[in-house]
């Protein structure tokens, strides 16, 4: 072996045992009695982060637009020992609908410690058809209302020391074919809210944001979506829900899931000039 790769081999080990025996910082205990309020909560991922919130035993606000799943998955979490749970159907492509649902979680729970931005609109999983109205629709739901729910919410979260939790994709660090207008609200999310952490710290605020990088997982929506269209594996929804959730709880600036796309982010952004055949390689399409 040469000295360079017995340098490499051995920093490898060296990073795997680091990996491995990596203290958690996360404290179970933190969540009980903690006061969320958390969108998209009706299916999916969100889903599974409400059952994750309701076990350690906290107060939790769901939305979504469909009350009556709405209702059974608050069932499940009163099921599960969430403290107590509330629920308000809205639709977030009505800009009027996040202020109103702030408001609505601090009077049922009287403050809040955890926002958690999971709601997205229906995506079109195919290439641009020049539909620039339903992208205009989707920048409402997948960033305008993330933007409008912040504001409504930063004074309350000041005063706990609360946190903010903002669900995005692969597609929004990398630019993937097949989802124009979804890369750009994701894109979107990385820009507001990482200069926003900036200026809270400057400003020695008390609120962390945990912008989270989630890979295929494998909820209904994304599955019909991608179905025979990518060679990918789709990851957990509770897994992926449960990385989300401890990321929030620990105050992470970022969240990779699975673990190994912060390598393949980093990969992307030192990488030579054929990444993007690369990149194409793992979706199934015949060109013309
Ligand atoms: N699944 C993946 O492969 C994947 C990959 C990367 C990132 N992510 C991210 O993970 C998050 C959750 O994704 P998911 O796959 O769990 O999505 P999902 O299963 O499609 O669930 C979307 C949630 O948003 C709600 N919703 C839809 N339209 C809405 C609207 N107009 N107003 C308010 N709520 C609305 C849905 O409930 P209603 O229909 O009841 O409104 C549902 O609760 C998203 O931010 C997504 O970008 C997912
Ligand atoms: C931070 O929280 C403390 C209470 O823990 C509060 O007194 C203070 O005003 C908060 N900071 C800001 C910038 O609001
Ligand atoms: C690729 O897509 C074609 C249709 O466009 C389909 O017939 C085929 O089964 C797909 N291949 C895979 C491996 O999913």
């Amino acid at each position: 072996m040469k000295p360079v790769g017995k340098v490499l081999y051995a920093t490898g080990i060296v990073a795997g045992l680091v990996v491995f025996f990596w203290e958690d910082p996360f404290i179970p205990e933190s969540l009980s009695g903690a006061r969320v309020l958390l969108t998209g909560a009706s299916a999916g991922i969100g889903e599974q982060m409400a059952y994750h919130y309701a076990r350690f035993g906290a107060e939790i606000v769901l939305t979504a637009r469909r009350e009556a799943v709405l209702q059974k998955v608050m069932e499940k979490c009163l099921t599960l020992g969430a403290k107590k749970v509330f629920y308000i159907p809205a639709d977030m492509s009505f800009p009027s609908e996040p202020e109103k649902v702030v408001q609505f979680a601090l009077q049922k729970l009287g403050g809040l410690d955890y926002l958690v931005l999971n709601h997205i609109g229906r995506t079109r999983f195919q290439m641009w058809t020049g539909d620039v109205e339903y992208t205009r629709w989707l920048m409402q739901v997948n960033f305008f209302s993330y933007v409008e729910l912040t504001t409504a919410a930063l004074p309350t979260l000041e005063q706990s020391r609360g946190s903010l939790v903002v669900v995005s994709s692969v597609a929004g660090k990398i630019p993937t074919p097949f989802t124009t207008s979804y890369s750009a609200t994701k894109f979107a999310l990385d820009g507001f809210f990482s200069s926003l952490r900036h200026e809270l710290t400057m400003q020695k605020s008390n609120v962390s944001i945990t912008l989270c990088i989630l890979g295929l997982i494998d909820t209904e929506a994304a599955l019909e979506n991608t179905r025979g269209k990518v060679h990918l594996r789709a990851a957990p929804a509770a897994e992926a829900a449960l990385a989300i959730v401890r990321g929030g709880a620990t105050r992470a600036h970022e969240v990779f899931y699975p673990w190994w796309l912060h390598q393949v982010c980093c990969l992307w952004v030192l990488s030579p000039s054929n990444r993007g055949q690369v990149l194409r390689s793992y979706y199934n399409y015949s060109s013309p």
